[in-house]
């Protein structure tokens, strides 16, 4: 998702994660959000106004009796032209000023004053974070409205372990872009699972199939781009991971089962990966190794058909599930028994015999099965096509479910 044309109001805090702001306002502004930046006094002990000005391109905020500026843009208007408030680090300083509503610097009187959604990432040590204090300003603060990213475990600049540690700055985006995303499907979380497994033989070679990924991909940056929240379980595809969704990377059928039983519950699946249907039985723990006159024997063992049993659950199943059929003939034949055998809603279908160019390629000529009959669809670009299913998802859907 694009940020072009957003505004946020950035309120650095005093913590050692402050330096981490500073790729967060270069993540920020790399998507077309423009940034306003605001330090209080502990956080220009950290990082310096003037790598946030360079790095915003906007003259930093610091004083809240600035007559100037107040002349200019009084704290009133520059905490209400953002389209979100983000703080970050938030410490539990901050945390505490918020929790009480405290208005005593520039920064507090921003958060005060605001009538923009606001977002916190709080940063501190894993006792001060996991004091009964913070956690109360924690209840208080999401119970305010205030939406929290992070904090995440990790080793602290202090020496210890646990949670604490600022969320990294492309996470801030994702969530940035989440909190400000708009479209049909805002409030709803879709599964897609992409490119190939790889089925282990040994340690060093593999079963694999051609899979780019390319369509998958495509499917989740539509479906984010119309504003759903996606979680986007990949095979070691060829193409670059979405941004601003929620990646897992996996190797294997068995592992990709895993982690889509681990995504549930969704309020839509699309299963565009092509997994493989057979692992090998009993993948040798080192190199099998070339013996004169004998060929080596490969038993296969059948994988967890994922589409079936997510499309065959009871109580938990996905309001809405999308299956793909790879077919070389009889598209749609194939592809309907398939849908009736598998038990999902629809049936993307396409053939991908060698002279159609579309396995690894990057135009798609899809048929659409439902319980309606087959759809062809014009040969498009794999984007266009995932456009058009995104758009068909949110209408299957129907409004906003925030
Ligand atoms: N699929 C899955 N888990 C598997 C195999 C397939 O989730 N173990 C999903 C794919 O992601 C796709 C659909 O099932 O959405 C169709 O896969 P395909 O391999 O074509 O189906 P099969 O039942 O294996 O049919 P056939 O091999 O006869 O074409």
């Amino acid at each position: 998702m694009t940020l072009a044309g957003k505004r946020i109001l950035l309120i650095i805090g005093g913590g050692i994660a402050a330096y981490k702001s500073l790729d967060l306002i270069r993540r920020l502004r790399e998507r077309g959000a423009s940034v306003s930046p605001v330090m209080t006094r502990a956080a220009e002990q950290f990082v310096t106004p003037l790598s946030v000005s360079a790095l915003a391109g906007e003259e930093v905020h610091r004083d809240l009796f600035d007559l100037t500026k107040e002349a200019e843009m009084g704290h009133i208007q520059l905490s209400r032209v953002a389209d979100l408030v983000v703080v970050a680090p938030a410490t539990a300083d901050l945390m505490a000023k918020m929790a009480a509503g405290q208005a005593s610097d520039l920064a507090t009187t921003l958060l005060m004053a605001t009538d923009t959604p606001v977002m916190i990432a709080p940063a501190m040590n894993v006792r001060m974070w996991d004091h009964p204090a913070t956690q109360r300003n924690l209840s208080t603060l999401t119970g305010d409205g205030i939406s929290v990213v992070g904090p995440n475990d990790g080793d602290m600049a202090c020496g210890e372990y646990g949670p604490g540690r600022m969320a990294e700055p492309l996470e801030i985006v994702a969530a940035v872009e989440r909190a400000l995303a708009s479209g049909p499907l805002v409030g709803r979380r879709i599964l897609v699972t992409s490119g190939p497994t790889h089925e282990p033989i040994d340690p060093v070679r593999y079963i694999a199939n051609r899979s780019s990924g390319a369509q998958g991909t495509a499917i989740a940056q539509a479906l984010r781009d119309l504003g759903a929240d996606v979680v986007f379980v990949t095979g070691p595809a060829d193409v670059a991971r979405p941004e601003g969704v929620e990646v897992i990377e996996v190797e294997s059928a068995q592992q990709m089962y895993d982690a889509v039983m681990g995504c549930l519950p969704v309020d839509v699946g699309v299963f565009a990966a092509a997994v493989a249907d057979w692992r090998v039985k009993s993948a040798s723990g080192s190199k099998i190794k070339k013996q004169a006159g004998a060929l080596p024997v490969l038993e296969f063992a059948e994988n967890p058909d994922i589409l079936a049993t997510v499309s065959q659950m009871g109580e938990g199943r996905p309001g809405l599930v999308v299956g793909f059929a790879a077919e070389t003939d009889d598209v749609v034949a194939h592809a309907t028994a398939k849908r009736a055998r598998k038990r999902c809603d629809w049936i993307v279908a396409n053939d991908v015999s060698p002279d159609t160019g579309i396995m690894g390629g990057s135009e798609n000529s899809v048929i659409l099965i439902s319980a309606a009959g087959a759809e062809h669809w014009p040969r498009a670009p794999k984007q266009e096509v995932a456009r058009k299913l995104a758009a068909r998802i949110a209408d299957a859907l129907g409004g906003d479910a925030r």
